[in-house]
């Protein structure tokens, strides 16, 4: 077929070439990922992919990088200005506000798998579309719910096994003393405007915070001994930012602070965090990152309810996994393989198949008329524990037999002891 999936996407499935693409690693890591959610009280929200534009202009930023570089924006057949949804943050909050979801006030803490999409340029690691768990706490001030929040990411990167982490903080402070602070830095950077990179210039007059976690080189060096945002905080903040620090302190996480660490996205207001890993010298690999934004949802409905989360790429936890050797073996398996000599047997094996699940064994049928040569490796190539042989003489019978693919062993059996004898083997460790 000549029609290919477009530049940036991926295919997950089955035995994949790519290992990060076989869809049983992913089933492994999601069901993790659900299970680790419940540990901190979180529960699943799931938002539509494509949003109102209007959604991430005002809450990702007009100027953030996201918003005019990235966003797969279209006018639908009405008319209507839409986003593919870039980042999961403002989705949470839009549907958190829609729903009343804080009405009950049971559910203040949402997390949520899904692909996001950004029209990124081709380079290894970056998709335009990618998958994120994210994890926002909505509700609370308390800087100890910034603590559990990078307490929730950090330790779920060495659950996994995630090697050589490194956790970045900053606080970009409120909108008052982040405005004296951008003073600041213009004033810094303007006698070197002409010097700074075709990029850093625009966001000189859009986005200046930006212009700190420029990739360029010689920008960086240009903002050697610029003025530190720490210097900037009022006292709140500061205090904030201070027991933050020694929350993590207390639970033994290691933390470096990087005042120029401001993050893509504008809705911040207090703590920024990124965790990265590396691998044998290779360049270090941001795998996630989040933060408070205690602004956003006043930015969009007026009312004041503070909020901070995070956000990691599953693509960047598995690729990691494989690289750092930390992934375990998840191939699925399934529990009996039938086998039918010919059309005729087909009937009882469907038959027995059915009878199997309906006790809790999974099952499949060998429809594909694959002769018992080829059959039972086949068998043995997909993971089954057993194959179940039916040919004239058992269906005569009414006896099977039963192949135990890991120890070759065949026994001749009825129906009820087949059944017995797989979900006896379930139940051993
Ligand atoms: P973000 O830093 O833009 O934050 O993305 C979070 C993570 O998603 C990144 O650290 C990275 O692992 C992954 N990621 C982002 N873009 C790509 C891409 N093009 N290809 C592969 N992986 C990617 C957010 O999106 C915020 N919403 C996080 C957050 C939640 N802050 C507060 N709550």
């Amino acid at each position: 077929m000549e029609i290919k999936a477009p530049k940036g996407v991926f295919d997950i499935y089955p035995d994949a070439k790519e290992k990060w693409q076989d869809s049983a690693n992913w089933q492994f890591i999601e069901s993790l990922l659900r299970k680790y959610a419940l540990k901190f009280n979180f529960r699943e929200i799931r938002t539509p992919i494509f949003e109102h534009l209007e959604l991430f202009l005002k809450g990702v930023g007009e100027g953030s990088d996201i918003v005019t570089k990235e966003m797969y924006n279209f006018l639908d057949k009405a008319g209507r200005a839409l986003a593919l949804r870039p980042e999961g943050t403002a989705a949470v909050i839009r549907a958190y506000m829609e729903n009343k979801i804080y009405a009950d006030q049971k559910s203040s803490k949402l997390f949520y798998i899904e692909p996001m999409f950004r029209y990124e340029r081709q380079q290894s690691g970056r998709y335009r579309q990618h998958h994120q768990f994210g994890a926002e706490a909505i509700g609370s001030f308390s800087p100890y719910q910034d603590a559990e929040i990078i307490d929730m990411a950090f330790n779920l990167y060495q659950q996994l096994g995630i090697k050589n982490l490194k956790l970045l903080i900053n606080c970009v402070g409120s909108l008052e003393s982040r405005k004296a602070y951008i003073d600041a830095l213009r004033a810094f950077l303007e006698p070197k405007f002409e010097h700074l990179s075709e990029d850093s210039k625009v966001r000189f007059h859009k986005n200046m915070l930006r212009i700190l976690d420029s990739k360029d080189a010689n920008d960086q060096k240009l903002l050697e001994g610029c003025p530190n945002i720490l210097e900037f905080l009022d006292e709140s903040k500061k205090k904030h930012f201070e027991t933050v620090l020694s929350a993590l302190t207390d639970i033994g996480i290691p933390y470096t602070i990087e005042p120029k660490l401001v993050r893509g996205l504008d809705y911040y207001d207090s703590t920024v965090f990124e965790i990265l890993t590396s691998h044998d010298g290779q360049a270090s690999l941001t795998i996630g990152g989040g933060g408070r934004y205690d602004g956003l949802i006043d930015s969009y409905s007026g009312q004041s309810i503070p909020a901070v989360g995070f956000g990691t790429g599953i693509e960047r936890i598995i690729q990691t996994l494989i690289m750092q050797d930390q992934l375990p073996n998840t191939q699925l398996g399934i529990d009996a393989y039938i086998i039918p000599m010919s059309f005729v047997e087909q009937k009882a094996a469907f038959h027995l198949a059915h009878k199997l699940r309906e006790r809790g064994c999974d099952v499949d049928i060998e429809l594909a008329s694959r002769k018992l040569k080829q059959a039972l490796p086949h068998a043995s190539q997909i993971g089954s524990r057993f194959a179940i042989i039916i040919g004239d003489n058992e269906l005569k019978s009414g006896l099977f037999v039963l192949k135990n693919l890991m120890t070759r062993e065949e026994q001749t059996l009825d129906i009820h002891q087949v059944i017995k004898n797989i979900q006896d083997s379930k139940k051993q460790p």
